[in-house]
């Protein structure tokens, strides 16, 4: 997120250019023309869930602005185990077959295949905001299921305070991951944040199973949170009694911390956080705080507003 030479927070070509243009112009320089959004699928990578998906939409949550066009999503992604570029190429990610095991603090550790974990809880539509620490928002209709209802099959121990979550470690298939940076990528909700209606788990998007540079086949959405809780490609959650390390925190420990809510008034040590560029239509918006979603989650954080919840 910061390793760049580029500013981060300067616009894409997608939020200067009409996005026709844009996205015309993309397709004649890469040549993806009408595959400009595959799956990027092995053959052996059927998805036995594909059929679950579109998925209902769940109405209670609302956006107040439009959703971003997939290929905008699609094409502006931080995913650094493939690359510091906004434009990921994750089709070296193979998403099946896959196993995520829960375990650590539970009362009986489970290795679920990704297929049989996403029949058995089931998928529902959720349209969230998407807020970046890098100052770029997005609004994205996710496929998946909430949290809680994970937790609640694992049968945590009553000892348990944080979940983990890890995503692979495989250096062939990540090439990022050869760099210096904390690896595996880690991040961590307290039982309090895992347990809120808001937290989901994607396994979709926009109508069909989450394409690799969102992350397949299992990601974190906690919209209320700078992007970088979401963790993609999950293998493993695990119930801990201390706080776990992160990748971030150990990667950039100045500028990263566990709590990272969304807050307009705490600035990055190198950018306000004031506002933030909206990807759909380019232009600057103020950010809300939490991202707007204070109530749902602001009563998480009684008695520690004046912790600094950024860092
Ligand atoms: N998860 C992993 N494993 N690796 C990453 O590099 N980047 C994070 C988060 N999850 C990241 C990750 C950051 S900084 C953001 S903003 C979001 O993913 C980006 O999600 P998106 O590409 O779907 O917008």
């Amino acid at each position: 997120m910061f390793y760049h030479a580029k500013k981060n927070w300067e616009l894409p070509s997608s939020a200067v250019t009409p996005e026709r243009v844009f996205l015309n112009r993309r397709e004649t320089l890469l040549g993806l023309g009408a595959s400009l959004i595959p799956l990027g699928a092995y053959a052996e990578e059927a998805i036995k869930t594909a059929d679950l998906y579109p998925a209902k939409l769940n109405e209670t949550y609302k956006l107040d602005r439009p959703v971003t066009p997939e290929k905008i999503n699609q094409t502006y992604n931080n995913f650094y185990e493939y690359t510091t570029d906004k434009r990921v190429n994750a089709d070296m990610l193979r998403i099946r077959p896959w196993t995520v095991t829960v375990g650590g603090m539970v009362e009986k550790e489970k290795t679920w295949d990704i297929d049989d974990l996403i029949r058995t809880i089931g998928v529902e539509e959720r349209l969230y905001r998407h807020r970046c620490v890098e100052a770029w928002s997005m609004a994205i209709p996710w496929s998946g299921f909430p949290l809680r209802t994970l937790v609640e099959q694992a049968k945590p121990l009553s000892s348990a305070k944080y979940v983990r979550f890890e995503t692979f470690l495989d250096k062939k298939m990540a090439p990022g991951q050869r760099s210096f940076m904390a690896w595996p990528y880690v991040e961590s909700l307290t039982m309090a944040e895992a347990t809120n209606d808001l937290a989901f788990i994607a396994t979709g998007a926009y109508g069909k199973p989450i394409s690799k540079v969102q992350g397949a086949p299992i990601r974190l959405a906690t919209p209320w949170k700078y992007g970088f809780k979401s963790i993609k490609s999950i293998v493993k959650i695990s119930f801990v009694d201390k706080m776990p390390e992160t990748f971030w925190a150990n990667t950039g420990p100045t500028e990263y911390g566990f709590w990272a809510n969304v807050n307009p008034d705490v600035p990055h040590p190198r950018w306000s956080q004031a506002s933030e560029t909206d990807l759909t239509t380019g232009s600057r918006r103020p950010t809300l705080l939490y991202n707007g979603y204070g109530e749902q989650v602001a009563a998480l954080y009684k008695g520690l507003e004046k912790q600094p919840l950024f860092m």
